[in-house]
Protein backbone atom coordinates (compact mmCIF):
# COMPACT_ATOMS: atom_id res chain seq x y z
CA UNK A 1 0.00 0.00 0.00
CA UNK A 2 1.17 3.73 -0.78
CA UNK A 3 2.28 6.19 1.77
CA UNK A 4 0.43 8.71 0.29
CA UNK A 5 -2.87 9.96 -0.86
CA UNK A 6 -3.39 12.27 -3.60
CA UNK A 7 -6.01 14.64 -3.62
CA UNK A 8 -7.10 16.82 -7.04
CA UNK A 9 -8.81 19.97 -6.47
CA UNK A 10 -9.59 21.82 -10.06
CA UNK A 11 -6.38 19.98 -11.95
CA UNK A 12 -4.02 20.96 -8.94
CA UNK A 13 -2.97 17.25 -7.35
CA UNK A 14 -1.87 17.50 -3.59
CA UNK A 15 -0.07 14.70 -2.08
CA UNK A 16 -0.44 14.17 1.80
CA UNK A 17 0.87 11.38 3.94
CA UNK A 18 -0.44 8.24 4.83
CA UNK A 19 -0.25 7.09 8.46
CA UNK A 20 -0.23 3.94 10.39
CA UNK A 21 -1.92 3.32 13.78
CA UNK A 22 0.01 -0.02 15.74
CA UNK A 23 -3.28 -2.16 14.37
CA UNK A 24 -2.92 -1.03 11.09
CA UNK A 25 -5.61 1.54 10.87
CA UNK A 26 -4.72 4.08 8.37
CA UNK A 27 -5.02 7.75 8.41
CA UNK A 28 -4.29 10.48 5.97
CA UNK A 29 -2.53 13.39 7.67
CA UNK A 30 -4.26 16.42 6.29
CA UNK A 31 -1.92 18.95 8.41
CA UNK A 32 -0.93 20.50 5.49
CA UNK A 33 -4.19 20.53 3.40
CA UNK A 34 -5.03 24.49 3.93
CA UNK A 35 -2.28 26.14 3.60
CA UNK A 36 -0.94 23.82 0.31
CA UNK A 37 -4.72 24.72 -1.20
CA UNK A 38 -5.15 28.37 -0.47
CA UNK A 39 -7.89 27.32 2.03
CA UNK A 40 -9.55 24.47 1.35
CA UNK A 41 -10.77 22.59 4.22
CA UNK A 42 -13.00 19.53 5.39
CA UNK A 43 -16.28 19.06 6.69
CA UNK A 44 -17.30 16.17 8.76
CA UNK A 45 -20.12 17.03 11.31
CA UNK A 46 -19.81 14.58 14.00
CA UNK A 47 -16.37 13.79 13.24
CA UNK A 48 -17.27 10.48 11.77
CA UNK A 49 -14.59 9.96 9.63
CA UNK A 50 -11.91 12.64 11.72
CA UNK A 51 -9.36 11.65 14.40
CA UNK A 52 -8.92 14.11 16.59
CA UNK A 53 -5.24 12.79 17.78
CA UNK A 54 -2.83 9.95 18.08
CA UNK A 55 -3.55 7.94 21.55
CA UNK A 56 -1.87 5.00 23.06
CA UNK A 57 -4.85 4.67 25.29
CA UNK A 58 -7.23 2.37 24.01
CA UNK A 59 -8.11 0.68 20.92
CA UNK A 60 -11.71 -0.61 19.70
CA UNK A 61 -12.76 -2.36 16.59
CA UNK A 62 -15.93 -1.66 15.88
CA UNK A 63 -16.52 -3.69 13.03
CA UNK A 64 -15.03 -6.94 15.28
CA UNK A 65 -16.18 -6.09 18.41
CA UNK A 66 -13.14 -5.65 20.19
CA UNK A 67 -12.20 -2.94 22.86
CA UNK A 68 -8.30 -3.18 24.75
CA UNK A 69 -7.10 -0.93 27.53
CA UNK A 70 -3.07 -0.26 26.52
CA UNK A 71 -3.41 -3.41 24.88
CA UNK A 72 -4.92 -5.66 27.46
CA UNK A 73 -8.67 -6.95 26.69
CA UNK A 74 -11.84 -5.93 27.86
CA UNK A 75 -12.59 -9.34 28.82
CA UNK A 76 -9.41 -10.62 30.82
CA UNK A 77 -9.54 -6.97 32.84
CA UNK A 78 -13.10 -7.06 33.92
CA UNK A 79 -12.68 -10.92 34.85
CA UNK A 80 -8.78 -10.42 36.62
CA UNK A 81 -8.25 -6.90 37.76
CA UNK A 82 -10.05 -4.58 40.18
CA UNK A 83 -11.05 -1.15 39.15
CA UNK A 84 -7.83 0.29 40.87
CA UNK A 85 -5.44 -1.42 38.89
CA UNK A 86 -7.40 -0.93 35.42
CA UNK A 87 -7.31 3.42 36.70
CA UNK A 88 -3.67 2.62 37.22
CA UNK A 89 -2.88 0.89 34.07
CA UNK A 90 -5.18 3.60 31.45
CA UNK A 91 -3.18 6.71 33.99
CA UNK A 92 0.26 5.74 33.43
CA UNK A 93 0.46 2.68 30.66
CA UNK A 94 1.05 -0.33 32.01
CA UNK A 95 -0.07 -2.91 34.95
CA UNK A 96 0.90 -1.60 37.95
CA UNK A 97 2.91 -4.05 40.92
CA UNK A 98 1.94 -4.50 44.49
CA UNK A 99 4.25 -1.61 45.69
CA UNK A 100 3.19 0.54 43.11
CA UNK A 101 -0.95 -0.32 43.42
CA UNK A 102 -0.51 -0.20 47.46
CA UNK A 103 1.07 3.51 47.09
CA UNK A 104 -1.12 4.67 44.63
CA UNK A 105 -4.36 3.88 46.83
CA UNK A 106 -2.48 5.11 49.64
CA UNK A 107 -1.87 8.40 47.69
CA UNK A 108 -5.57 8.41 46.85
CA UNK A 109 -6.61 7.82 50.58
CA UNK A 110 -4.70 10.80 51.32
CA UNK A 111 -6.22 13.24 49.67
CA UNK A 112 -9.80 11.37 49.95
CA UNK A 113 -11.16 14.54 52.59
CA UNK A 114 -13.15 17.56 50.45
CA UNK A 115 -13.28 20.46 52.30
CA UNK A 116 -16.25 20.91 54.41
CA UNK A 117 -17.22 24.41 52.79
CA UNK A 118 -18.41 21.96 49.69
CA UNK A 119 -21.43 21.44 51.89
CA UNK A 120 -22.41 24.60 52.03
CA UNK A 121 -22.57 24.44 48.09
CA UNK A 122 -24.52 21.06 48.05
CA UNK A 123 -26.90 22.87 50.59
CA UNK A 124 -27.98 25.51 48.23
CA UNK A 125 -29.23 23.43 45.53
CA UNK A 126 -32.72 22.09 46.02
CA UNK A 127 -33.42 19.03 46.54
CA UNK A 128 -34.67 18.35 43.53
CA UNK A 129 -31.49 18.76 41.42
CA UNK A 130 -29.96 16.68 38.97
CA UNK A 131 -27.31 14.37 40.33
CA UNK A 132 -25.33 14.84 37.21
CA UNK A 133 -25.80 18.48 37.89
CA UNK A 134 -24.92 18.64 41.12
CA UNK A 135 -21.53 16.50 40.02
CA UNK A 136 -20.46 18.50 37.61
CA UNK A 137 -20.69 21.58 40.14
CA UNK A 138 -18.59 20.19 42.31
CA UNK A 139 -16.13 19.22 40.18
CA UNK A 140 -15.71 22.49 38.88
CA UNK A 141 -15.90 23.92 42.39
CA UNK A 142 -12.98 22.30 43.61
CA UNK A 143 -10.69 24.18 41.73
CA UNK A 144 -11.44 26.74 43.87
CA UNK A 145 -10.10 24.52 47.15
CA UNK A 146 -7.31 23.20 45.36
CA UNK A 147 -4.35 24.23 43.30
CA UNK A 148 -6.39 25.85 40.10
CA UNK A 149 -3.69 24.82 37.51
CA UNK A 150 -0.79 21.80 37.60
CA UNK A 151 2.79 22.76 35.55
CA UNK A 152 2.33 19.50 33.60
CA UNK A 153 5.90 19.56 33.45
CA UNK A 154 5.96 18.18 37.13
CA UNK A 155 5.42 14.74 37.47
CA UNK A 156 4.96 15.68 40.62
CA UNK A 157 2.34 18.50 40.45
CA UNK A 158 0.36 15.95 37.46
CA UNK A 159 0.44 12.64 39.96
CA UNK A 160 -0.88 15.04 42.95
CA UNK A 161 -3.51 16.84 40.80
CA UNK A 162 -4.44 12.92 39.69
CA UNK A 163 -4.50 11.48 43.15
CA UNK A 164 -6.51 14.54 44.80
CA UNK A 165 -9.61 13.93 42.01
CA UNK A 166 -9.63 10.01 42.16
CA UNK A 167 -9.55 10.30 46.22
CA UNK A 168 -12.51 13.40 46.32
CA UNK A 169 -14.79 12.19 43.33
CA UNK A 170 -16.14 9.42 45.19
CA UNK A 171 -16.79 11.97 47.91
CA UNK A 172 -18.87 14.18 45.35
CA UNK A 173 -20.39 11.01 44.14
CA UNK A 174 -22.11 10.45 47.22
CA UNK A 175 -23.05 13.55 48.63
CA UNK A 176 -24.86 14.30 44.91
CA UNK A 177 -26.50 10.81 46.00
CA UNK A 178 -27.37 11.76 49.61
CA UNK A 179 -28.31 15.15 49.16
CA UNK A 180 -31.34 13.95 47.24
CA UNK A 181 -32.27 11.52 49.78
CA UNK A 182 -32.27 13.92 52.47
CA UNK A 183 -29.01 11.61 54.24
CA UNK A 184 -26.17 13.20 56.13
CA UNK A 185 -23.20 14.00 54.11
CA UNK A 186 -20.38 11.11 55.13
CA UNK A 187 -16.49 11.10 54.61
CA UNK A 188 -15.08 7.86 53.68
CA UNK A 189 -13.40 5.18 55.71
CA UNK A 190 -9.57 4.50 54.81
CA UNK A 191 -9.46 1.25 55.94
CA UNK A 192 -11.59 0.12 52.68
CA UNK A 193 -10.85 -0.86 49.15
CA UNK A 194 -11.62 2.06 46.58
CA UNK A 195 -15.06 0.50 45.52
CA UNK A 196 -15.94 -0.96 49.06
CA UNK A 197 -15.68 2.89 50.32
CA UNK A 198 -17.56 4.29 47.95
CA UNK A 199 -20.38 1.61 48.30
CA UNK A 200 -20.22 2.46 51.87
CA UNK A 201 -20.42 5.96 51.18
CA UNK A 202 -23.36 5.85 49.11
CA UNK A 203 -25.37 3.38 51.24
CA UNK A 204 -24.33 3.75 54.74
CA UNK A 205 -27.23 4.57 57.32
CA UNK A 206 -26.79 7.51 59.68
CA UNK A 207 -28.49 5.26 62.39
CA UNK A 208 -26.44 1.59 61.52
CA UNK A 209 -23.35 0.29 60.98
CA UNK A 210 -22.49 -0.82 57.50
CA UNK A 211 -22.04 -4.58 56.10
CA UNK A 212 -20.34 -4.58 52.99
CA UNK A 213 -21.87 -7.10 50.24
CA UNK A 214 -19.07 -8.85 48.29
CA UNK A 215 -21.39 -9.50 45.18
CA UNK A 216 -22.54 -5.69 45.02
CA UNK A 217 -18.80 -4.77 45.44
CA UNK A 218 -17.97 -7.54 42.72
CA UNK A 219 -20.57 -5.86 40.69
CA UNK A 220 -19.98 -2.32 40.42
CA UNK A 221 -16.13 -3.01 40.17
CA UNK A 222 -16.77 -4.59 37.23
CA UNK A 223 -19.06 -2.11 35.97
CA UNK A 224 -16.46 0.59 36.62
CA UNK A 225 -13.60 -0.99 35.15
CA UNK A 226 -16.36 -1.58 31.87
CA UNK A 227 -17.06 1.94 31.79
CA UNK A 228 -13.38 3.22 32.10
CA UNK A 229 -12.37 4.59 28.90
CA UNK A 230 -13.39 4.76 25.52
CA UNK A 231 -11.59 6.22 23.31
CA UNK A 232 -12.41 9.66 21.81
CA UNK A 233 -16.22 9.63 22.49
CA UNK A 234 -18.60 13.00 22.77
CA UNK A 235 -17.19 13.58 26.63
CA UNK A 236 -13.80 12.31 26.90
CA UNK A 237 -13.05 14.75 23.57
CA UNK A 238 -14.88 17.39 25.38
CA UNK A 239 -12.29 17.01 28.35
CA UNK A 240 -9.56 16.69 25.74
CA UNK A 241 -10.60 19.99 24.22
CA UNK A 242 -11.24 21.87 27.08
CA UNK A 243 -7.77 21.05 28.99
CA UNK A 244 -6.33 21.85 24.99
CA UNK A 245 -7.00 25.57 26.38
CA UNK A 246 -4.61 24.38 29.13
CA UNK A 247 -7.80 24.83 31.36
CA UNK A 248 -7.32 23.09 34.35
CA UNK A 249 -7.72 19.43 34.94
CA UNK A 250 -11.21 19.52 37.17
CA UNK A 251 -12.43 22.22 35.08
CA UNK A 252 -11.85 19.72 32.00
CA UNK A 253 -13.35 16.61 34.42
CA UNK A 254 -16.52 19.18 34.75
CA UNK A 255 -17.16 19.80 30.90
CA UNK A 256 -16.38 16.07 30.63
CA UNK A 257 -19.31 15.21 32.99
CA UNK A 258 -21.46 17.84 31.13
CA UNK A 259 -21.24 15.97 28.16
CA UNK A 260 -21.89 12.66 29.61
CA UNK A 261 -25.43 13.81 30.89
CA UNK A 262 -26.87 13.70 27.45
CA UNK A 263 -29.57 10.60 26.48
CA UNK A 264 -27.39 9.91 23.20
CA UNK A 265 -23.98 9.37 25.55
CA UNK A 266 -24.63 8.31 29.37
CA UNK A 267 -27.24 9.75 30.33
CA UNK A 268 -28.74 6.83 27.94
CA UNK A 269 -28.42 4.31 30.93
CA UNK A 270 -30.72 6.08 32.69
CA UNK A 271 -33.16 6.58 29.93
CA UNK A 272 -32.90 2.80 28.86
CA UNK A 273 -34.47 2.30 32.52
CA UNK A 274 -36.92 4.46 31.92
CA UNK A 275 -37.89 3.32 28.28
CA UNK A 276 -37.99 -0.35 30.26
CA UNK A 277 -40.56 0.81 32.72
CA UNK A 278 -42.74 2.53 30.38
CA UNK A 279 -43.05 -0.66 28.04
CA UNK A 280 -43.92 -2.40 31.29
CA UNK A 281 -46.22 0.37 32.54
CA UNK A 282 -48.33 0.14 29.10
CA UNK A 283 -48.55 -3.84 29.19
CA UNK A 284 -44.99 -5.05 27.90
CA UNK A 285 -46.00 -4.99 24.42
CA UNK A 286 -42.38 -4.85 23.06
CA UNK A 287 -43.50 -4.97 19.11
CA UNK A 288 -45.32 -1.62 19.48
CA UNK A 289 -41.96 0.16 20.91
CA UNK A 290 -40.28 -1.72 17.95
CA UNK A 291 -42.40 -0.29 15.57
CA UNK A 292 -41.79 2.98 17.12
CA UNK A 293 -38.37 3.10 17.02
CA UNK A 294 -38.60 2.19 13.50
CA UNK A 295 -41.26 4.73 12.68
CA UNK A 296 -39.53 8.01 10.86
CA UNK A 297 -42.13 9.87 12.19
CA UNK A 298 -42.03 9.31 15.61
CA UNK A 299 -38.22 10.63 17.61
CA UNK A 300 -38.79 7.48 19.78
CA UNK A 301 -35.47 5.71 19.85
CA UNK A 302 -34.49 2.42 21.22
CA UNK A 303 -32.51 3.77 24.20
CA UNK A 304 -29.15 1.41 24.62
CA UNK A 305 -29.31 0.70 20.91
CA UNK A 306 -26.72 1.39 18.51
CA UNK A 307 -23.33 2.76 18.49
CA UNK A 308 -21.23 5.33 16.52
CA UNK A 309 -18.55 3.01 16.17
CA UNK A 310 -19.37 -0.42 17.22
CA UNK A 311 -21.58 -2.21 14.36
CA UNK A 312 -21.36 -5.52 15.71
CA UNK A 313 -22.43 -6.08 19.22
CA UNK A 314 -20.38 -3.53 22.24
CA UNK A 315 -17.90 -6.47 24.14
CA UNK A 316 -18.97 -4.56 27.53
CA UNK A 317 -22.75 -5.73 26.72
CA UNK A 318 -21.87 -9.42 26.35
CA UNK A 319 -20.20 -8.99 29.74
CA UNK A 320 -22.73 -6.88 31.31
CA UNK A 321 -25.87 -9.11 30.09
CA UNK A 322 -24.08 -11.86 31.49
CA UNK A 323 -23.24 -9.96 34.95
CA UNK A 324 -27.28 -8.96 34.99
CA UNK A 325 -28.11 -12.51 34.91
CA UNK A 326 -25.66 -13.68 37.47
CA UNK A 327 -26.08 -10.22 39.89
CA UNK A 328 -29.70 -10.29 39.77
CA UNK A 329 -29.27 -14.03 40.80
CA UNK A 330 -27.08 -13.45 43.62
CA UNK A 331 -29.69 -11.05 44.83
CA UNK A 332 -32.43 -12.86 44.76
CA UNK A 333 -33.74 -10.33 42.51
CA UNK A 334 -36.42 -10.91 40.43
CA UNK A 335 -37.01 -8.01 37.43
CA UNK A 336 -39.51 -7.98 35.28
CA UNK A 337 -37.59 -5.43 32.63
CA UNK A 338 -34.75 -7.81 32.69
CA UNK A 339 -37.91 -10.00 30.94
CA UNK A 340 -38.62 -7.06 28.76
CA UNK A 341 -35.00 -6.18 27.89
CA UNK A 342 -34.01 -9.75 26.59
CA UNK A 343 -37.16 -9.63 24.49
CA UNK A 344 -36.53 -6.14 22.72
CA UNK A 345 -33.17 -7.70 22.27
CA UNK A 346 -33.95 -10.64 20.80
CA UNK A 347 -36.47 -8.91 18.31
CA UNK A 348 -34.03 -6.47 17.55
CA UNK A 349 -31.53 -9.08 16.33
CA UNK A 350 -33.85 -10.87 14.21
CA UNK A 351 -35.49 -7.41 12.39
CA UNK A 352 -34.30 -6.12 9.15
CA UNK A 353 -34.32 -2.54 10.18
CA UNK A 354 -31.78 -3.21 13.38
CA UNK A 355 -29.86 -5.83 11.40
CA UNK A 356 -29.41 -3.71 8.45
CA UNK A 357 -28.27 -0.33 10.51
CA UNK A 358 -26.34 -2.79 12.56
CA UNK A 359 -27.89 -1.65 15.85
CA UNK A 360 -26.84 -3.93 18.48
CA UNK A 361 -27.30 -3.34 22.38
CA UNK A 362 -24.57 -1.33 23.73
CA UNK A 363 -22.90 -0.63 27.12
CA UNK A 364 -25.81 1.60 28.80
CA UNK A 365 -28.91 -1.29 27.81
CA UNK A 366 -28.25 -3.62 31.15
CA UNK A 367 -26.10 -1.30 33.03
CA UNK A 368 -29.17 0.08 34.65
CA UNK A 369 -30.72 -3.46 35.86
CA UNK A 370 -28.02 -4.31 37.46
CA UNK A 371 -27.49 -0.53 39.10
CA UNK A 372 -31.02 -0.97 39.85
CA UNK A 373 -30.96 -4.70 41.90
CA UNK A 374 -27.99 -2.53 43.63
CA UNK A 375 -30.23 -0.34 45.01
CA UNK A 376 -29.44 2.87 43.11
CA UNK A 377 -31.49 5.20 42.06
CA UNK A 378 -31.95 5.50 38.74
CA UNK A 379 -31.00 9.40 38.02
CA UNK A 380 -27.50 8.29 39.71
CA UNK A 381 -26.94 5.90 36.60
CA UNK A 382 -24.89 8.05 34.39
CA UNK A 383 -23.45 9.53 37.79
CA UNK A 384 -21.94 5.80 37.96
CA UNK A 385 -20.69 6.05 35.03
CA UNK A 386 -18.82 9.54 34.81
CA UNK A 387 -17.34 7.36 37.90
CA UNK A 388 -16.66 4.69 36.02
CA UNK A 389 -15.01 7.00 33.18
CA UNK A 390 -12.70 8.89 35.74
CA UNK A 391 -9.97 7.30 34.76
CA UNK A 392 -10.29 7.57 31.27
CA UNK A 393 -10.53 11.16 31.27
CA UNK A 394 -7.79 11.46 33.43
CA UNK A 395 -5.67 9.24 31.47
CA UNK A 396 -7.00 11.43 28.12
CA UNK A 397 -5.99 14.48 29.22
CA UNK A 398 -2.70 13.67 30.61
CA UNK A 399 -1.80 12.17 27.40
CA UNK A 400 -3.08 15.42 25.48
CA UNK A 401 -1.06 17.43 28.00
CA UNK A 402 2.50 15.34 27.85
CA UNK A 403 1.89 15.19 24.13
CA UNK A 404 1.81 18.93 23.76
CA UNK A 405 -1.60 19.14 21.60
CA UNK A 406 -2.41 22.44 20.62
CA UNK A 407 -5.48 24.32 21.19
CA UNK A 408 -8.78 22.22 19.58
CA UNK A 409 -10.22 24.80 17.32
CA UNK A 410 -12.02 23.20 14.27
CA UNK A 411 -13.42 25.53 11.11
CA UNK A 412 -16.22 26.30 9.70
CA UNK A 413 -18.04 26.42 6.33
CA UNK A 414 -19.70 29.65 6.50
CA UNK A 415 -23.73 29.53 5.21
CA UNK A 416 -24.94 32.73 6.52
CA UNK A 417 -25.16 35.76 4.74
CA UNK A 418 -22.80 37.65 3.22
CA UNK A 419 -21.92 41.72 3.44
CA UNK A 420 -25.01 43.54 4.11
CA UNK A 421 -24.99 47.06 4.98
CA UNK A 422 -26.51 48.20 8.60
CA UNK A 423 -29.62 48.87 8.26
CA UNK A 424 -30.58 51.73 10.72
CA UNK A 425 -33.72 50.83 12.89
CA UNK A 426 -36.62 52.84 12.28
CA UNK A 427 -36.04 51.20 8.23
CA UNK A 428 -36.14 47.54 9.57
N1 LIG B 1 -33.24 3.21 17.68
C1 LIG B 1 -33.75 3.29 16.43
N2 LIG B 1 -33.03 3.67 15.35
C2 LIG B 1 -31.74 3.97 15.53
C3 LIG B 1 -31.14 3.88 16.82
C4 LIG B 1 -31.94 3.48 17.90
N3 LIG B 1 -31.42 3.39 19.12
N4 LIG B 1 -29.82 4.23 16.70
C5 LIG B 1 -29.62 4.53 15.41
N5 LIG B 1 -30.77 4.37 14.70
C6 LIG B 1 -30.93 4.52 13.26
C7 LIG B 1 -31.00 6.01 12.87
O1 LIG B 1 -32.33 6.48 12.87
C8 LIG B 1 -30.38 5.97 11.49
O2 LIG B 1 -31.34 5.46 10.61
P1 LIG B 1 -31.37 5.98 9.06
O3 LIG B 1 -30.07 5.54 8.47
O4 LIG B 1 -32.58 5.33 8.48
O5 LIG B 1 -31.51 7.48 9.14
C9 LIG B 1 -29.27 4.92 11.61
O6 LIG B 1 -29.75 4.02 12.63
C10 LIG B 1 -27.91 5.47 11.99
O7 LIG B 1 -28.07 6.23 13.19
P2 LIG B 1 -27.25 7.57 13.53
O8 LIG B 1 -28.02 8.36 14.53
O9 LIG B 1 -26.85 8.24 12.25
O10 LIG B 1 -25.95 6.94 14.18
P3 LIG B 1 -24.92 7.72 15.07
O11 LIG B 1 -23.65 7.00 14.95
O12 LIG B 1 -24.95 9.18 14.76
O13 LIG B 1 -25.55 7.57 16.55
C11 LIG B 1 -26.08 6.75 18.69
C12 LIG B 1 -25.13 6.64 17.49
C13 LIG B 1 -25.51 5.94 19.84
C14 LIG B 1 -26.17 8.22 19.14
C15 LIG B 1 -27.48 6.22 18.27
O14 LIG B 1 -27.37 4.86 17.91
C16 LIG B 1 -28.52 6.39 19.38
O15 LIG B 1 -29.14 7.45 19.48
N6 LIG B 1 -28.73 5.34 20.24
C17 LIG B 1 -29.63 5.45 21.37
C18 LIG B 1 -28.94 6.18 22.51
C19 LIG B 1 -27.91 5.32 23.21
O16 LIG B 1 -28.14 4.16 23.52
N7 LIG B 1 -26.74 5.92 23.48
C20 LIG B 1 -25.65 5.26 24.21
C21 LIG B 1 -24.44 5.04 23.35
S1 LIG B 1 -23.25 3.91 24.05
C22 LIG B 1 -22.66 4.62 25.50
C23 LIG B 1 -22.14 6.00 25.38
O17 LIG B 1 -21.59 6.44 24.40
O18 LIG B 1 -22.26 6.70 26.37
Amino acid sequence: MSDKATLEINGEKYEFPLIKGTENEVAMDIKSLRGATGGVITVDPGYKNTGSCESAITFLDGEKGILRYRGYSIEELADKADFLEVAYLLIFGELPTNEQLEQFHDDIKSHSVVDDDVKKIIDAFPKSAHPMGVLSSLTSALTAFNPSSVDVNSEEQMYNAIVRILGKFPVLVSWAMRKKQGLPLEYGDDSLGYVENVLKMMFKSPNKEYEQNEILVNALDKLLILHADHEQNCSTSTVRITGSSHAGLFASLSAGISALWGPLHGGANQAVLEMLEAIKEDGGDTKKYMAKAKDKEDPFRLMGFGHRVYKNFDPRARIIKKAADEVLGDLGVEDPILDIAKGLEQEALEDPYFVDRKLYPNVDFYSGIIYRAMGIPVEMFTVMFALGRLPGWIAQWREMRLRKEPIGRPRQLYVGETYRPFKEIQNR
